[in-house]
Formats: C-alpha cells, sequence, structure tokens
C-alpha cells in the first residue's frame, strides 16, 4: 500500500490540481469545505483520490480529517493549500474581515501543520508537510493587508515546525506561488497581456507548475530540506513594482 498524502484546498484551482497529481503515486485524501464535498466527491471518482469534507479553520474538522486519512493507511505527506484572499487595505478592512482571514489563512495552517506534526509523530516521525504559502508574504500586497500578513506569518510558523520536526524525522517546508491562473485568487489572471509581460519567465504561472516542486519537497529527493520557502512565481518576487496612480491617490 502506498503512503496517504493530506490535500487541504481540493475543490479548486492549485489543491484540485496536487490532488489529481498526486493520486497518480500515492493514496491521496483530498478535504475541502463541506460545501464543497459533492464537487470535490465528482473529481475524487474520476482521479482515483477520496474527498473529505472539512473547513480546517475548525479543530473538530482538522481532527476529524486526520482520523480519517489514518485508517486509509500511513500518513507521508501532508500538503496544506486552503486559503482564502480578499481585497482590503488596512484601512479598509473590518475587524469582522480581519478574523474570517486570519481564520482562513493562519489559523487553518497552524491546526493543519499541528495535526501534521502530531499525527506524524505518533507514527514514528518520518513524513514531508508541505504548506502553499505566497510570494506576497515576501514582498508584500498593500491592498491584499491581512491575507498578506496571515501569509507571512505561516512562513513563521513553517520554520517553527521544520524545528520542531526534525529531530523525529518530520520535514516541514513551504512553496511560494507568485500569480497563478486560479479561479479563487487571481481571476482575471493570464487575460492581460501586461500581466504575462510583467513576469521575468513571460506568462502567469498554471497550478500544474505547482506540481513538480510539491512532489519534490514531498518524495525523499528533498531528504535534506526542511524549514525551506521555496518560490514557484517565474521570477516575479525579484521584481518591485513601482506603487501606481491609484495607490498614490488614496
Ligand atoms: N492563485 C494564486 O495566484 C496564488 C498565489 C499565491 C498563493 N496562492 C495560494 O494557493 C492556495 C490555493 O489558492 P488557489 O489560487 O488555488 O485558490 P482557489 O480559491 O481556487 O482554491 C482554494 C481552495 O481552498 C478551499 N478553502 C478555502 N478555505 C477553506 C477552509 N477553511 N477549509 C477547507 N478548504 C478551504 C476553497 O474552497 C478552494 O477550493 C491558497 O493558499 C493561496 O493563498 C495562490
Amino acid at each position: 500500500m502506498t503512503d496517504v498524502v493530506v490535500v487541504t484546498g481540493a475543490a479548486s484551482g492549485i489543491g484540485e490540481e496536487l490532488a489529481r497529481s498526486l493520486a497518480r503515486e500515492w493514496t491521496v485524501v483530498a478535504a475541502d469545505l463541506p460545501e464543497r464535498l459533492a464537487e470535490l466527491e465528482l473529481a475524487a471518482d474520476e482521479h482515483g483520490f477520496v474527498a473529505v469534507g472539512a473547513d480546517v479553520s475548525r479543530p473538530q474538522d482538522v481532527e476529524a480529517l486526520f482520523e480519517h486519512a489514518g485508517r486509509s493507511g500511513r500518513i507521508g505527506g501532508v500538503v496544506s493549500c486552503a486559503g482564502v484572499t480578499r481585497p482590503g487595505h488596512v484601512s479598509e478592512t473590518t475587524p469582522e474581515m480581519f478574523d474570517f482571514l486570519i481564520g482562513a489563512n493562519l489559523k487553518s495552517n497552524f491546526l493543519v501543520m499541528r495535526a501534521a506534526l502530531l499525527a506524524l509523530r505518533r507514527q514514528g516521525g518520518a513524513g514531508s508537510v508541505v504548506v502553499v504559502s505566497s510570494i506576497n508574504a515576501t514582498i508584500g500586497l498593500p491592498s491584499q493587508a491581512v491575507y498578506t500578513a496571515a501569509k507571512a506569518a505561516v512562513n513563521s510558523l513553517v520554520t517553527a515546525a521544520a524545528v520542531e520536526g526534525g529531530p523525529y524525522g518530520t520535514r516541514v517546508n513551504a512553496i511560494a506561488p507568485g500569480l497563478t491562473r486560479t479561479r479563487g485568487m487571481s481571476p482575471r489572471a493570464g487575460d492581460e497581456p501586461a500581466e504575462n509581460r510583467a513576469i521575468p519567465i513571460g506568462r502567469v504561472g498554471q497550478p500544474v507548475d505547482m506540481v513538480g516542486p510539491v512532489r519534490f519537497l514531498l518524495s525523499d529527493e528533498s531528504a535534506y530540506v526542511t524549514g525551506s520557502i521555496i518560490s514557484v512565481d517565474g521570477g516575479l518576487m525579484h521584481l518591485r513594482p513601482p506603487l501606481t496612480d491609484e495607490d498614490r491617490q488614496r
């Protein structure tokens, strides 16, 4: 039996592509919000993975997800991909929206990393956790202030979890996608030739661009890599775009 890999945020975008692709090599247990379970189940039937409804910002859902995964076999990897963004500068963001974005992007990753460390340690320790962060954690994006702050905190948790897990064989890393064409994060991405030109490699990323780096981090090929945040962004983070006229007029 192959090891189990848990993938969150699997009903759409990057997580959907990861669940499908990783299911060719591993037993994938894929989760998304309970209200998206029906569509996840359709994809699960087609691509051969197990679908679970779980809101990963809720501790009880994360616990149930890992219990389910543990019943499917030995957990060898966890990919924490679920995330949500909403536009909003600091001055425009309500406290309620702050709580929502922190719950969906920071608490969710904390809960999944925590459950992963505990589950892997119970099994003896060996395993790999990959978190899907964002280059915005490093370069900032004033128009998505809280999302960006949450991702920066996620990077910090990744490094802390890597130090915690290292002694017993659990590796924890992140990929940091750049602009990637998905419904959730960048619905317009790729429509604008200017967006493609703004990226050194010359095009907006696709979900499939994330598969190789995640597979590498899950596999023993990366046995000596932990605590790393790997940009998968076509070189975008090395640009420093100037403020737009709209930014200056705020
Ligand atoms: N697309 C981009 O340009 C981009 C860039 C950088 C980082 N990312 C990151 O990649 C990840 C995937 O983004 P995407 O672009 O594929 O977006 P997406 O909206 O297409 O997919 C996100 C998935 O996460 C699920 N989800 C959200 N909150 C959840 C929760 N609490 N519990 C369970 N599932 C939940 C959604 O239902 C959705 O299926 C996110 O973490 C995002 O921050 C995306």
